[in-house]
C-alpha cells in the first residue's frame, strides 16, 4: 500500500493569482487567488455560498465556458500552465490526471445508457475484455459487490448513494492524479455522506491521488483534510494545516464560521449567528 503522507517536493497543482472575471456580467468574481495542492494531500475549500468555489473548481481543467468567462493567472499542474497548452492537450489531462466529481450523480449520468456503458467508453482504447475486468475492479472498489448487474443498469435503477458510487469508480476509473470533489455528499442523507466520505478517503489512501474538496461540511472536513482553504468574497481569506486552523482562526469570518459548529464551541457558550456588519459588509 502507497503511502498516505504528503510529499512536500514540488506542488501536484500550483494556482498563482487566478481571477476569474464574467465578461456578460461584466463581474469579477474570483479576485487573484493563490495556492498549492501537494501530491496525495487532501485540501478542503470551504466558504460561504457564492464564494467562488465552484467556479475556482472548475477552471483548472478550463471547464468554464470562454465565451462567458475570462480566466487568468497560472494553473501550472504536474508542471504545465493548464490555462495556455492547447486544447488536444488539455483533453488528455481532463478526466485522465484530473478528475471531478459533483455534487448531482444524476446529472452527471446519462439516463439513457447503461452504467457499464458509459464507463467503457472512458477507457473505449483499452481491449473488451481487459475493460471490463478494469470497470468490475472499480465497482468493487467503491464497495458494489452486484457489479454485473450495476454495469447492465441505467442511472434510475439504481439509489442516489449507488449512483454517487459509481461516479467515484468512474472518476478513479484512469487512476488520476488529482479528484476535485464539488459537495460530493451534499445531495445525499447523513449516513450517506459518511459512508461515501470514508469510501473517497481510503481510495485516497490506497490510490495515492491528491483530493480537492469542496464542502459545507465542517465537522467532516476535521476528519478528512489534510489542510483547509477559507475563501470568502472571491479571495482566500484564511488557510492552514486542519488541525491548526480548528483550534484557531484568524479571519472573522472563519471565526464566525467555526462559531456556528457545536462541536467547535465550548459547552455553555449560546450559538453565535455570524455576524455580517462586524465583517465589514452590510
Ligand atoms: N455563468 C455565470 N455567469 C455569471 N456569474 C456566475 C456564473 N457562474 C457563477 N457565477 C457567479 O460567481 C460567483 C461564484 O459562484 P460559485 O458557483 O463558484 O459559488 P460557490 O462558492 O460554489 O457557492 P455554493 O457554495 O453555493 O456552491 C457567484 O456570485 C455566482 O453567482
Ligand atoms: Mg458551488
Amino acid at each position: 500500500m502507497m503511502s498516505s503522507i504528503p510529499s512536500k517536493a514540488t506542488p501536484l497543482l500550483s494556482i498563482v493569482d487566478l481571477k476569474i472575471h464574467f465578461t456578460m456580467v461584466d463581474r469579477e468574481v474570483v479576485h487573484g487567488i493563490s495556492f498549492d495542492i501537494f501530491s496525495k494531500e487532501v485540501v478542503a475549500l470551504i466558504g460561504e455560498s457564492g464564494s467562488g468555489k465552484s467556479v475556482t473548481a472548475l477552471s483548472v481543467t478550463r471547464l468554464l465556458p470562454p465565451r462567458e468567462a475570462r480566466v487568468s493567472g497560472t494553473i501550472a499542474f504536474q508542471g504545465k500552465n493548464l490555462l495556455n497548452i492547447p486544447r488536444k492537450e488539455l483533453t488528455a489531462i481532463r478526466g485522465r490526471k484530473v478528475a471531478y466529481i459533483f455534487q448531482e450523480p444524476g446529472a452527471s449520468l446519462n439516463p439513457s445508457l447503461t452504467i457499464g456503458y458509459q464507463m467503457s467508453e472512458i477507457i473505449r482504447h483499452l481491449p473488451k475484455k481487459k475493460r471490463i475486468q478494469h470497470i468490475y475492479n472499480r465497482l468493487k472498489d467503491v464497495g458494489i459487490m452486484d457489479t454485473e448487474r450495476c454495469y447492465r443498469s441505467y442511472p434510475h435503477q439504481l439509489s442516489g448513494g449507488m449512483q454517487q458510487r459509481v461516479m467515484i469508480a468512474m472518476a478513479i476509473l484512469q487512476e488520476p492524479d488529482l479528484l476535485i470533489a464539488d459537495e460530493p455528499t451534499t445531495a445525499l442523507d447523513v449516513t450517506l455522506q459518511k459512508q461515501i466520505l470514508d469510501l473517497l478517503k481510503s481510495l485516497q489512501q490506497q490510490c495515492g491521488f491528491a483530493i480537492l474538496m469542496i464542502t459545507h461540511n465542517l465537522l467532516l472536513v476535521s476528519h478528512f483534510a489534510n489542510r483547509i482553504l477559507v475563501m470568502f468574497r472571491g479571495n482566500i481569506v484564511e488557510s492552514g494545516e486542519t488541525r491548526a486552523l480548528l483550534q484557531e482562526q484568524k479571519h472573522p469570518y472563519t471565526k464566525a464560521l467555526f462559531q456556528c459548529i457545536p462541536r467547535f464551541r465550548h459547552k455553555h457558550q449560546t450559538l453565535n449567528p455570524i455576524d455580517y456588519a462586524e465583517l465589514g459588509i452590510v
